[in-house]
């Protein structure tokens, strides 16, 4: 069917040259229907885009057609678009019977007696079809279609390269205003990974924050597939895969075939075929990781790799901004903790140093047991804080602890609540409030506010309530000699079960009698400790 007179390999070639120095859009696709039509000896040509979720075949270019036939009506997607692109150039010859032609009456008005369409994926919501038209009956050859689908491919390449840059260009103004106004950095991340998804239409993306020196996935925000895939891998596996350092670009076009990801069985491997990462700088610990996948083989394109590569970044940016203001944040929540406990201490000289000392305890013996670094160190303020409702109780009472009347010991025990209710504002503090609350509780019930049993405690409370009683002991009371740390221990693991959790003693226990940290004869500490850097609490705002 094709000219081969007409050397139609030398016709490609200048196509393909023309794509290079062709500004004008429009003035290529012509080209394109006019050489395809001219090498075929067809009647004419159209050459059509169809932009989901539109149905209409929007005309772009046409040759050797009459006005009057290209204006017959809305040409629309008559199958599902699935079939008509999966069975590639479709073959009509009988033009009046064939359901596949939307307008049969004016075609053979036209005098067409055949009509060859070739589909093309532009990009995952936008296709392209060339379509041929003959006088008469055809019978292309493989090669004549494979022949035509070059050609066309050509004009899809060219509608991609205009269409592509714009729309990545146009995420990148979308994600970047947001950072630029300040948005909410777990939007902006939401925003990104969604986006990366539709415009390479992905099975999915992910950006996971990492803290490098915790070996921690601090956070990690997705789109895509919602079963067990790469957003279940852990720190460890996630840091084989990815190389940590900033600026660093994996790219594992066939997953079956790499040995990087040999170690995700289980984790989704069948469903992942491609996988491209980069890897981002937020600060000296923490790490940006934005992964997107694919479920069929993939080649990413330069532009594909700046897209990532720039939006990553914004989020990048909007993290590393989202941290410093939480830094900010958070170095005024440490001066306000260390107003709040120094103010505590002034009224009540007696017990200087105790809050310092029970926030020490609690932190060990949360490592001890196995707790979060972060848990730790909420266990530490919560040392720090857990009697703050002492601050609204009058001196009197403070002075003469242990020889209270029954009214005053009233007054004593709400300091628990008074506590939790002075930091009920501090949205900050929400995961310490149910520990302070609840310091007094006992293991068996008979505690107080709420009279909690067991597991029914905060676990940090049974910590706090531990700690708590093992530094009076050591610290000694006007009321109470100090105690030796071995009896004080022995008085605690008498009180395993009934006053404590057992679990708490033991682990405080250990933790105790490791080394350096054992308690001295006057508690941990007896004047004023570095606090803590309280920003290890709450790395992130979200
Ligand atoms: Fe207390």
């Amino acid at each position: 069917m094709i000219d081969h007179t007409r050397h139609p390999f030398q016709i490609l070639a200048e196509i393909a040259r023309a794509a290079r120095h062709t500004a004008d859009l429009e003035d290529f696709l012509q080209r394109i229907v006019a050489a395809a039509t001219d090498i075929c000896h067809a009647k004419g040509g159209t050459l059509r885009v169809l932009q989901l979720p539109e149905d209409e075949l929007r005309l772009r270019a046409a040759a050797g057609l009459s006005a009057r036939y290209l204006a017959k009506g809305k040409v629309t997607v008559q199958q599902s678009l699935r079939k008509i692109y999966a069975e590639g150039p479709l073959v009509i010859q009988d033009i009046e019977t064939d359901v596949r032609v939307q307008y049969p009456e004016a075609a053979v008005q036209e005098g067409i007696a055949a009509i060859i369409e070739l589909p093309f994926a532009v990009v995952p919501d936008c296709h392209m079809v060339l379509r041929l038209h003959f006088n008469g009956r055809i019978t292309p050859s493989a090669e004549d279609l494979a022949f035509l689908t070059a050609m066309g491919e050509q004009g899809a390449q060219a509608i991609r390269n205009h269409l592509v840059p714009d729309r990545y260009l146009k995420a990148f103004q979308n994600v970047s205003q947001a950072v630029h106004r300040g948005n909410d950095t777990a939007a902006i991340l939401q925003g990104i990974v969604r986006q990366i998804t539709e415009l390479l239409a992905a099975a999915g993306c992910i950006y996971w924050i990492v803290d490098m020196d915790a070996m921690r996935i601090e956070a990690k925000i997705s789109h895509g597939f919602s079963y067990r895939s790469l957003a279940g891998v852990d720190c460890a596996a996630l840091l084989r895969i990815f190389d940590s350092t900033p600026g660093g670009v994996i790219l594992i076009e066939d997953v079956a075939a790499d040995d990087r990801i040999r170690d995700l069985q289980g984790l989704g491997k069948q469903h992942v075929r491609t996988v491209a990462g980069l890897v981002f700088g937020i600060d000296d610990r923490i790490r940006g990781i934005l992964a997107v996948y694919f479920s069929a083989p993939y080649r990413l394109t330069r532009q594909d790799m700046d897209l990532l590569k720039v939006l990553g970044e914004q989020g990048a940016i909007s993290l590393h901004r989202s941290r410093r203001y939480d830094e900010n944040m958070l170095d005024t929540f440490r001066r306000t903790v260390e107003g709040l406990v120094t103010a505590l201490e002034a009224k009540d000289p007696v017990t200087h140093g105790h809050s310092l000392n029970v926030g020490a305890y609690a932190r060990l013996t949360a490592l001890e047991m196995g707790l979060s670094t972060r848990a730790a160190e909420q266990l530490y303020h919560a040392g720090l804080l857990h009697d703050i409702g002492k601050i609204g109780m009058t001196d009197k009472i403070l002075a003469r602890l242990g020889r209270l009347s029954a009214k005053e010991m009233g007054e004593v025990r709400l300091h628990p609540v008074i506590g939790a209710r002075i930091l009920e504002p501090l949205v900050f503090l929400g995961d310490l409030i149910p520990m302070i609350r609840h310091h007094h509780e006992r293991y068996d019930g008979s505690g107080y506010p709420d009279g909690l049993r067991e597991d029914a405690i905060p676990m940090g409370a049974r910590i706090l309530a531990a700690c708590d009683a093992l530094e009076t002991m050591l610290a000694g009371r006007p009321h109470m000699p100090r105690h030796r740390p071995a009896d004080a221990l022995a008085r605690l693991q008498g009180g395993a079960g009934s006053r404590f959790d057992p679990k708490v003693v033991r682990a405080l226990t250990a933790a105790l009698s490791k080394g350096p940290d054992a308690p001295p004869e006057n508690g941990l500490f007896s004047s004023d400790e570095d606090v803590t850097n309280p920003l290890k609490l709450f790395p992130l705002g979200f």
